[in-house]
């Protein structure tokens, strides 16, 4: 028998690229083949390039591969995704697409979609977010998201296919930098806080978003991956959480042990996505039907992004 794959799009990327490291530790009897438009900057196992536009390449990377996995991370997020509407739309969704239709028509089991807290919009319930409140996104990344939660919801529903999603907070980690995002703010803050003691925030100091640290993001990943599968219920995606807070509370947070750094507040067309979004949701039916735990609140978040990144920043 073929060694089984389990394919990553958009390997490079913040979550893609530690998420192929926790995969690559938790399964080594499988291969890992991480992929993405570009090489990465260091590879360290199995990677390929692989453009989620191309169907052809997905499928034949699919049936010479033995992939029975495919994490689907590759799009363009909320921040960016506004500077080109209509490509972001094409990448987002037709990037999707051809995910599910290679799944459906080959041996793949198990698909992962990311969603994001992006799908809400400005007239949601603010705190502790419903699972089923009205999605009314206003960027064109939670458009895509709202689109492809009930694409995958169809995909299961008419052809079987076992997709399984959550809608992500903002994620945190230190092994990797956000790119284009709204809340792209709380990683740099801690690079900017470790390198020049400053930072200018693009959100006002009162900007509550819904938080999570990578280690806790990663974990949630596999674990909904390798939930049983009566016990994944939610078949759009599951609302997830961990934190909640403001620039000014974790600016107040990495004061308690870098005392001289400081915060200015510059805010840009960011705050309007971030203001549209909620501040805190429940997630009470991810913690129900497959056990989510978050291991990570903001103190414990704040001490180990500044353990793991000051020996890595040269000051
Ligand atoms: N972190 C993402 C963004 O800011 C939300 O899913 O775009």
């Amino acid at each position: 028998m073929d060694v089984e794959t389990i394919l990553i799009t958009g390997a490079n990327g913040q979550i893609g690229s530690v998420l192929t490291t926790a995969l690559r530790s938790k399964f080594p009897d499988k291969t890992i083949l991480a992929t993405d438009i570009r090489e990465p900057a260091k590879a360290d196992g199995d990677f390929m390039l692989l453009d989620v536009l191309d169907r052809e390449a997905i499928r034949k990377a699919v049936a010479d591969k033995n992939v029975r996995q495919i994490y689907h991370l590759a799009a363009i997020l909320s921040a960016k995704g506004e500077e080109a509407p209509l490509r972001t739309w094409d990448i987002n969704m037709e990037g999707l697409f051809n995910i599910l239709e290679v799944a459906r028509e080959s041996h793949v089991e198990r698909v992962f979609f990311p969603s994001s807290i992006a799908v809400f919009g400005p007239e949601a319930q603010k705190q502790h977010t419903p699972q089923n409140e009205n999605l009314t996104p206003r960027t064109v990344y939670g458009i895509s998201k709202v689109a492809g939660e009930n694409w995958c919801q169809y995909y299961h529903d008419r052809y079987g296919l076992d997709v399984r999603s959550v809608r992500y907070p903002g994620i945190i980690g230190h092994q990797s930098l956000p790119g284009g995002g709204t809340t792209d703010y709380a990683v740099e803050i801690f690079h900017e806080a470790i390198k020049t003691g400053k930072y200018e925030c693009f959100l006002h100091a009162d900007t509550c978003l819904p938080m999570m640290f990578m280690d806790d993001a990663i974990r949630a990943t596999i674990e909904i991956m390798e939930a049983d599968i009566h016990d994944v219920k939610i078949h759009t995606s599951y609302n997830l959480a961990a934190m909640s807070f403001t620039p000014e509370q974790l600016a107040a947070e990495i004061k308690k042990i870098l005392p001289a750094f400081e915060i200015q507040y510059k805010a840009d067309h960011r705050e309007k996505i971030a203001r549209s979004w909620p501040e805190s949701i429940d997630d009470q039916d991810a913690r129900s039907d497959w056990g989510w735990q978050e291991e990570y609140d903001i103190e414990l978040l704040t001490e180990t992004m500044i353990r793991e990144l000051q020996p890595k920043i040269s000051v």
